[in-house]
């Protein structure tokens, strides 16, 4: 079978996780990316949170799957010979240094283009044009400067970073967007371009229902579905809103049966207006269901916190799994919250290609996340990342390099 990205050719000259996020999901479509890292060091996380000694550390692995790597220094006239050449040779260069880096090293926007007009050069960057352009950025950084992070916590706590990494992996995401796109494109026009993303818009992108919020608390003075609704104030600010629901429909975190010795025995549970007759009757409130204090959203509210405990006394005489399998069987939004323990171990995820297990030549099995887009005629086989290096050979080959320069290469430092 073909892959969407069959004959792309990528070089990666990504590090730590925005790039290499991006380059592995170009991968699993079938591109060729050929990662390109500095001689000696290399990618800075093969060696960050190691487990195993001597291993590529999981944090690198699970990043860098489905490709190719080679060592070079392109800090040397040769490397950056060999750069150009690629950059003749391929259809997309995606890097993600800091402000400046990629000029300083001589390959700005203009020679790449110059060299080939065809090729399209997909960089991350901490922030867009402006104060913070020359700002070097990490993940919680962009969560803080993206709206992330003053929206998150509880109600009288500190901002707080979520672990979900929508700074790096969610710009990765991005910027494959935009490289598809253009690849796209340039069936049409035949010239290549340049694709940007900054970290802190794609968290903002994706925090978009606060700015949301922002306008409607200035209209209106209050946010009905965020906890300080009940007996609490709102600034000018979109406050913290704890574990409120972010649309319109409320939800809770509630406890199950096992939570005083299970920090995971929690159902998250949603009031949708639809399902209120249905939850009603599963926690033995018939009389709510019909009745005018109780029977429409808006004279929900102000008791929701009443509410939620009366559902909370009637899920804590369930386990997270009895619960939403007898919910679901009324139509009732929820979710038990998963460890990662039992993320790791559960069936569907591994039958449907979400959780795989890779075998790597020097670590051995491990487990990882696979690709999360299915596609009908794209099939992904995840396949371990490359030893540092591993590739430079084989693809200095195919620039036309025979081994006696190969050699001279190794000699002088410059793979
Ligand atoms: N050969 C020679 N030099 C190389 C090289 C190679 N193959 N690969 C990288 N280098 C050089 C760079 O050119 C740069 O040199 P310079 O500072 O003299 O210009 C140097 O290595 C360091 O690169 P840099 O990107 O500045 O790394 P850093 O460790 O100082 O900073 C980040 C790391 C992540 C903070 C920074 O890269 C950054 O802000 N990136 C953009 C946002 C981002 O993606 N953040 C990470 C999200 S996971």
């Amino acid at each position: 079978m073909s892959k969407a990205l069959e004959g792309i050719k990528i070089i990666d000259f990504t590090h730590v996780q925005s790039g290499p996020s991006c380059t592995q999901l170009l991968a699993w479509l079938g591109a060729d990316v050929i990662k390109i890292e500095r001689v000696g060091d290399g990618d800075g996380t093969r060696k960050q949170l190691c487990d195993i000694a001597n291993a590529d550390s999981l944090y690198f692995t699970m990043l860098n799957h489905n490709k190719r790597a080679m060592t070079l220094n392109t800090k040397t006239p040769e490397g950056l010979d060999i750069l150009n050449r690629l950059i003749g040779h391929c259809d997309v260069l995606v890097e993600n240094f800091a402000p400046g880096a990629l000029d300083r090293m001589g390959v700005t926007w203009e020679h790449i283009h110059a060299l080939n007009p065809r090729m399209i050069l997909a960089s991350v960057k901490g922030f867009g044009p402006g104060r913070y352009q020359a700002c070097k950025a990490y993940e919680n950084v962009a969560q803080c400067a993206g709206g992330a992070a003053s929206t998150t916590g509880f109600e009288y706590g500190a901002p707080m970073v979520t672990g979900a990494q929508i700074g790096d992996s969610g710009s990765g995401l991005h910027l494959a967007l935009g490289i598809v796109s253009a690849l796209f494109q340039r069936h049409a026009t035949g010239r290549g371009q340049k694709v940007s993303v900054s970290m802190q818009d794609s968290v903002l992108n994706l925090c978009r229902v606060k700015l949301r919020d922002q306008q409607r608390l200035e209209r209106t003075g209050v946010l009905e579905e965020y906890p300080q609704f009940i007996g609490g104030e709102f600034n000018d600010t979109v406050p913290r809103a704890g574990n409120a629901s972010g649309g319109g429909q409320p939800g809770g975190m509630l406890k199950c049966k096992g939570w005083e010795t299970d920090p995971n025995a929690y159902i998250y549970f949603l009031i949708q207006a639809a399902a209120w007759p249905s939850i009603c009757k599963v926690i033995g409130e018939n009389s709510w269901i019909d009745n005018d204090d109780f029977n429409v959203p808006a004279a929900r509210l102000p008791k929701l916190n009443m509410i939620f405990k009366r559902i909370e006394q009637w899920t804590m005489t369930k386990t997270k799994y009895e619960a939403m399998e007898l919910l679901n069987q009324y139509d009732i939004p929820c979710s038990p919250v998963l460890s990662m323990k039992e993320i790791i171990n559960d069936e569907s995820l591994r039958a449907s290609g979400s959780i795989v297990d890779v075998d790597h030549p020097v670590r051995g099995k491990y487990t990882t996340v696979g690709m999360p887009v299915k596609m009908s005629a794209n099939t992904v086989d995840i396949t371990a990342s490359p030893l540092q290096g591993e590739h430079t050979h084989h693809i200095l080959h195919e620039l036309g390099f025979n081994d006696r320069a190969i050699a001279l290469l190794r000699n002088k430092g410059v793979i």
